[in-house]
């Protein structure tokens, strides 16, 4: 046999390997998997098909079999094949009409095997056929690109033509919407179903594509009918298209499954001016999307570095994983995004893409990441080698849209770093001094002692020293390290990484978010200090509309406010400062109601708190329409303005936000309530007790006791509605004597703190002996009659057993270090 037959039986070696470590990797390999219940029930699919498609490669004209055969040869000689690219598709423009029976034929000048020579031909190279029809009279490229065969679209032919195709040896179908309603008043549930049934009919198993271009929403009823569905309008090989498509996918990953994919259409890898590292995201999130790859570039002509990115067996094995769940989109920093996707067998993958212009550190916690099973190995999957170990949380340094993808599985790893780390951030107000707990904690097998945190500076930020001393920390437990910053009133807003290590083990990931000072007396948003003002076309404007006109709305003029533009995110620092919110949100009468050629003017509007929506616009707002607002924004630190363009595109988007005005005061009542802590002694001896009251928490949050600096984690207690509790904990006997904080931190990360001395002999403390009977309660006066609540203990800490006493609090100044509801600064 000729070149082509050696080559293959090579190829089927590499096959059989890399198939396996996809499938190992994958979570397929041992799991038996059947679609869910509600896809299409053709049993095909079951990972998200992958292959290469003519259309991004060669569009319509250009299209004839050299091209498909020569894509074929590739895919075989770039070992495309052998990690997974399967189905080789002739999209539109293949067709040369129908014969006096009905029957397709294909075009006999470029296609002169004929589709079943051409379907012959992928096969005997492995791999499988695909072809293109859509369910009306036209095809796209009848309409797009003046493609001058009629009737070759399947209406009135579904069953003659799934059966060619059937006889033809295709194996897949996609099958294409194209105005199907405007040329024939098809209605798309039924048309596409008649095409299932044919293809049924035939008893080939064809995988069955359709594409309407996520117009009428198909990912809420198309499951049963196809086993995958289009969810956007044609890609581009742009940056923009790439990076558009993917947030649009961000609210789909609930309707994506085994047998049935939201399709955020085919590749562009390869394809116009996309960068290395655009190519990247673009790969590595669709993998993370569970979308089908289908490549449309010419694979002989990809240089290495490419083909390293689509054959990359990792990434892929993320995108063809057996549970078949979508990433989400956990978090996201002004672009700066996390996406996390659970694997089969309890893995978990995770995006850190960064679509700014910046290249900057990205990161979450194994919380925000769902992971339960702490530690973890972190594996970077573009590069295919673990990386460290982690307790706490994850992050990596990503050039800008660029997009790092982590896959993390249980366990730890003494040989690798992280076995140590170290993790702290916080927000600090400009001018303020403020302390940055940073976690250390140790997953090795023995005590961590004698190490130091040693900081450096950043632009504005200066720590009071630049190097503290850790306490020891036991093997598998952690301690708080309050690190002081200083931040000057000219620092650059916004988040600083700050360089920092840990002596002998390595970098700390230790960051601060710079924000304006709070505002203390009522104001307006528009005269505070954006933190963020991002705009989907144009800047943001204050007391002004986006044009720079005068805002206003329907023949109202307003003085005050922001105009912006569809997609816009507008944030500004409250502090927890202010209590109320009134304004309203609406369309600037400049955009003169749009235009029929680019669209209408329509709006959607949220605001958060923190990062919960406390405001949503009750539907979309049209052209010289508004909505007002009064919001409650008590003890809200970062308010955010966001405006979409209410998933139609942004066409004269040119939404105002309206008077925005802020009532605030230092200690406006109602402002929030400061949280405190106090507690019955000031001193304690080492194994003894301590009775701690909480006050002005988040109501029916949980609280997380800590000591520090010292072994810490004492335990948790429920607050109550009133955001207070009582609880006694037992100070560990390894807790070396000095002062120490007694702290309290909410799940909302409010905290409080009170110094307490832990003596080794007692003196002059009023804890109980280690060992009493805890309603001793030496030292401890009656008369607050409080009762303490009972004690989950979290920690290798035990909580002393509840202290049925009263006991007479002595309230130590109970020192608010910082108030933050941002979960990820701790
Ligand atoms: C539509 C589809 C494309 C391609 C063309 C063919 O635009 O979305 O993917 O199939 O039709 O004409």
């Amino acid at each position: 046999m000729g070149p082509v037959r050696r080559r293959r039986s090579r190829a089927s070696v590499r096959s059989l390997i890399a198939r396996a470590l996809i499938a190992a990797l994958a979570g397929g390999g041992l799991l038996a998997v059947s679609a869910p219940a509600h896809a299409l029930d053709n049993d095909l699919a079951l990972t998200p098909p992958m292959g290469w498609n003519s259309w991004n490669q060669v569009r319509c004209y250009d299209l004839n079999e050299d091209v498909v055969k020569a894509a074929v040869d590739g895919i075989t000689a770039r070992g495309l094949g052998d990690v997974g690219y399967e189905y080789v598709v002739v999209d539109d423009c293949w067709q040369g009409g129908r014969d006096e029976s009905g029957k397709l034929f294909a075009d006999p000048e470029r296609f002169p095997s004929g589709m079943d020579g051409l379907a012959a031909y992928v096969h005997r190279a492995g791999l499988k056929f695909g072809i293109y029809s859509s369910p009306g009279s036209e095809t796209c490229a009848n309409h797009w690109d003046s493609y001058p065969v009629y009737g070759i679209a399947s209406l009135g032919h579904e069953e003659q033509d799934a059966q060619t195709f059937a006889d033809w040896g295709v194996d897949y179908l996609k099958y294409d919407w194209c105005r199907a309603d405007i040329t024939d008043g098809l209605e798309r549930p039924a048309a596409f179903s008649k095409m299932r049934d044919a293809l049924a009919k035939t008893g080939r198993p064809i995988v069955y594509g359709i594409s309407e271009y996520g117009d009428t929403a198909p990912w809420t009823w198309a499951a049963p009918i196809a086993n995958l569905w289009r969810t956007t309008s044609d890609i581009q090989p742009t940056w923009n298209s790439v990076s558009s498509i993917i947030q649009s996918q961000a609210k789909l990953a609930s309707y994506s499954g085994p047998g049935a994919w939201n399709d955020p259409d085919m590749l562009q890898v390869g394809n116009g001016t996309m960068s290395a590292a655009e190519n990247r995201t673009h790969f590595g999130m669709w993998a993370m999307l569970a979308a089908p790859l289908f490549l449309g570039t010419d694979v002989d002509a990809l240089n290495e570095q490419t083909v390293a990115v689509i054959s990359n067996p990792e990434i892929i094995a993320i995108d063809q994983d057996a549970r078949g769940s979508q990433a989400s989109l956990v978090s996201d920093r002004s672009g700066a995004q996390v996406w996390a996707r659970q694997l089969a067998g309890g893995d978990i993958a995770v995006a850190l893409m960064n679509t700014t212009g910046q290249g900057q550190t990205i990161g979450a916690t194994l919380e925000q990441l769902g992971g339960e099973a702490a530690p973890y190995i972190v594996r970077d999957a573009w590069g295919r080698k673990d990386i460290s170990n982690t307790a706490k949380s994850i992050s990596a340094h990503v050039a800008s849209h660029d997009t790092a993808v982590l896959r993390l599985r249980a366990g730890s790893d003494p040989t690798l770093p992280g076995l140590v780390s170290a993790a702290g951030s916080a927000t600090i107000e400009r001018g303020a001094t403020e302390m940055i707990p940073v976690r250390v904690s140790n997953l090795g097998a023995s005590a961590l002692v004698g190490t130091n945190l040693e900081i450096m500076g950043a632009a504005g930020i200066t720590p009071t020293s630049a190097s503290y001393a850790v306490p020891s920390v036991p093997a598998g437990e952690s301690v708080v390290v309050d690190v002081e910053l200083s931040v000057a009133a000219d620092a650059p807003l916004g988040e600083t990484p700050l360089e920092a290590t840990l002596t002998g083990e390595g970098e700390v990931s230790l960051s601060a978010t710079v924000v304006p000072p709070a505002p203390d007396t009522s104001t307006h948003v528009s005269d505070l200090v954006l933190v963020q003002a991002d705009n989907g076309w144009g800047e943001v404007r204050k007391d002004a509309s986006v044009n720079q006109q005068p805002l206003q709305i329907d023949g109202i003029t307003y003085a005050k406010g922001l105009g912006v533009h569809a997609d816009s995110t507008v944030r500004v620092w409250l502090g927890g400062q202010c209590t109320a919110l009134t304004g309203s949100l609406g369309i600037d009468d400049e955009t003169e109601g749009g235009d029929p050629a680019w669209g209408f003017p329509s709006v959607e509007g949220t605001i958060q708190g923190d990062g919960t929506t406390i405001w949503e616009s009750a539907g979309m707002l049209g052209y010289r329409e508004s909505e007002s607002f009064t919001v409650d924004v008590q003890r809200v630190n970062m308010l955010t303005l966001a405006v979409t363009d209410g998933g139609d595109g942004n066409a004269y988007d040119h939404a105002d936000w309206l008077d925005l005005a802020l009532e605030c005061a230092p200690d406006a009542p109602g402002a929030g309530t400061d949280p405190q802590v106090s507690v019955n002694a000031d001193a304690v001896k080492v194994g003894g007790e301590l009775t701690a009251r909480f006050s002005g928490f988040t109501a029916d949050s949980t609280l997380r006791i800590e000591l520090r600096s010292a072994v810490v984690e004492l335990g948790s207690v429920q607050l109550d509605a009133d955001g207070s509790a009582t609880a006694t904990v037992t100070v560990p006997a390894s807790t070396s004597p000095g002062e120490h904080r007694l702290v309290g931190v909410d799940s909302e990360g409010l905290e409080a703190q009170v110094t307490v001395m832990v003596t080794a002999d007692g003196s002059p403390g009023v804890g109980p002996d280690p060992g009493t009977d805890t309603d001793k309660g030496a030292g401890v006066s009656d008369g607050a009659g409080v009762t303490s609540a009972g004690l989950a203990t979290t920690g290798g800490a035990g909580a002393g057993p509840a202290m049925a006493l009263a006991v007479l609090f002595l309230t130590l100044g109970a020192a608010l270090l910082r108030r933050s509801r941002m979960t990820s600064a701790r």
